[in-house]
């Protein structure tokens, strides 16, 4: 029995590795960064192409093809057409009338692929000329942003959220506070969420979808079909607690999706004033706690929006973080409120709250947060691409740990999987660095940009430590593996070195910052083999100069 035991252990255990190693395998990645005026290449497409048909498409009456049989297929159509993919599939046992539409579907696509009018549409904006709209999203979530090189338009703000992305966000919203129940044995009392304006048009309003299930509210139309109320789901029909949701959205949300802001600070206010059980309805315990306290009125104690002061965008913990411009973390999350600690809304007599400052119900509200969260909607920018993931949640992360003294659990989504998947912020940037930052062949792809991409390898390490300043969320070994593979590696350095030696010597600098800082605990002999290079590349540089 014990023997049992123990290899069903082991087998749970392999087994657990092998699902790890599928997902780092079939992550997708942008290898190598987009030439403007140029079209995909053919690997790019069969793998843009795989994701496509991956998903229902109701809208175009498209099935998705089952997953053990996507690859083979859509290989097949790219090397001998719709036809041939159909036969092949036929003999699989799937019917014609079933996998027509898909490759019907992927040949449109296809043929658009190969159009590129981005040079074009340059020249004809700067001479003034009309340049033809196109929606702005993300390409697997709507193929008709293609083909490239139109004028974007975003969506309608009163269309948000639409109908689909309302029900895709209740599974979301399930699976994040099961991971927090799993975890913690109960469900938070309160979350920070981050919602921004580009995500949110990509995806209809996920984001925003999201916020609503947390509350457990409906986004509801008027008779001119403009989203412009909420009403309750009941509990009984909701089947859990309320959960409190302070909302930090960016300045182009603030701007882009104006009613959309006050949706939100509605579906708070809302939820506040039901007569429902407080353990059943935090966010009215709250803020009757709040009212108690503190003798402030039920208005201000159901602050939930906050953004940057109008007409004011970021957060600037990134350029902070990027400079090495600090000296405690704490100093990190308290820029990220004095950023954004603007209220947008409405009060109980329907006056605009537009931007008034409002630390101090920021500073309560982040006081409760559990657990952090942002919506991942999008393969081509992940938290280690750009510096705008931590500036963010990292941000509101750091500020909520001083401010509720203990570090939030810190979630992010990836609704682009065909099952919803709640990482942590561990995991994904473990995930990210294996994909991404230490994959030959997303660094080989970027490496084929010379010194750009030279200088999107360092980037991408700065913003992984951006995770070890505002989340203490990076491993050991993610360094330790960096430094092995672009600098250690005495080929790999003299490439670097060549192509662009100012992003080495930054990179050889984060890795001695994040050792100095206390992120990255390494032998005495590794760190003086780092001065060594980075002083050879101060020398060369000088040389240069
Ligand atoms: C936004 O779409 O709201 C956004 C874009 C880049 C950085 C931060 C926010
Ligand atoms: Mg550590």
């Amino acid at each position: 029995m014990a023997e049992r035991n123990s290899n069903d252990a082991r087998d749970a255990k392999v087994f657990a590795l092998y699902e790890q190693l599928v997902e780092i395998e079939e992550r997708l990645i942008p290898t190598g960064l987009h030439v403007f005026g140029r079209t995909s290449s053919a690997g790019e497409k069969i793998d843009l192409l795989k994701m496509i048909a991956s998903f229902d498409r109701p809208e175009a009456g498209v099935r998705a093809l089952p997953e053990n049989l996507v690859d083979e297929a859509v290989r097949e159509f790219v090397r001998a057409g719709a036809d041939a993919a159909v036969r092949s599939l036929e003999q699989k046992g799937l019917s014609a009338e079933e996998t027509l539409p898909v490759f019907t579907l992927l040949q449109t696509i296809s043929e658009k692929l190969q159009t590129n009018n981005e040079l074009d549409s340059l020249v004809r904006a700067l001479r003034g000329e009309f340049i033809e709209p196109g929606p702005g999203a993300d390409i697997i979530q709507n193929p008709d942003i293609l083909p490239t090189g139109r004028n974007t338009y975003a969506i309608n703000p009163y269309g948000v959220p639409s109908a689909a992305a309302f029900a895709r966000s209740e599974a979301v919203a399930n699976s994040l506070l099961d991971r927090y129940r799993q975890e913690n044995g109960r469900y938070p009392e309160a979350m920070a969420l981050v919602l921004w304006g580009l995500d949110n048009i990509k995806t209809q309003g996920e984001g925003v979808a999201q916020a609503l299930w947390l509350l457990g509210t409906r986004p509801v139309r008027d008779a001119l079909n403009r989203t412009t109320n909420v009403e309750a789901i009941p509990l009984a029909q909701l089947g859990r607690p309320r959960i409190d949701v302070v909302m930090t959205v960016s300045g182009i949300f603030r701007d882009l999706f104006s009613p959309t802001v006050q949706l939100l600070d509605k579906a708070v206010r809302l939820v506040a004033q039901l007569d429902e059980p407080l353990e059943s309805n935090y966010v009215r315990k709250h803020v009757l706690q709040q009212v108690e306290q503190e003798a402030c009125n039920l208005d201000d104690a159901a602050v939930r929006v906050f953004s940057n002061a109008p007409g004011n965008y970021g957060t600037n913990v990134n350029f902070m973080v990027m400079d090495s411009k600090w000296e405690r973390e704490e100093t990190l999350g308290d820029l990220f409120v004095t950023r954004k600690c603007f209220a947008y809304g409405r009060d109980s007599k329907g006056r605009a709250i537009e931007g008034r400052e409002a630390r101090v119900a920021m500073d309560r509200a982040l006081a409760r947060v559990e657990a952090t969260y942002q919506n991942i909607d999008t393969f081509e920018i992940g938290l280690t691409d750009v510096d705008h993931y931590f500036e963010y949640l990292g941000g509101v992360s750091k500020a909520v740990e001083k401010r509720a003294k203990s570090r939030p659990a810190i979630y992010l989504s990836d609704t682009l999987s065909r099952d919803v998947k709640i990482r942590t912020l561990e995991e994904t940037v473990r995930l990210e660095t294996r994909a991404k930052t230490l994959n030959p062949k997303w660094y080989e792809g970027m490496l084929k940009h010379g010194f750009r991409g030279v200088a999107e390898i360092e980037n991408h390490v700065s913003n992984t430590f951006g995770w070890s300043a505002t989340a203490d969320a990076v491993d050991d070994w993610i360094y330790s593996e960096v430094a092995n593979t672009f600098l250690f590696d005495e080929t790999m350095l003299e490439r670097l070195r060549e192509l662009n030696p100012h992003s080495a010597h930054s990179l050889a600098q984060r890795l001695l910052e994040a050792n100095g800082r206390g992120y990255w605990d390494v032998d005495e002999s590794v760190l003086e083999k780092l001065r060594d290079i980075s002083r050879s590349l101060e020398d060369q540089l000088e040389g240069v100069a």
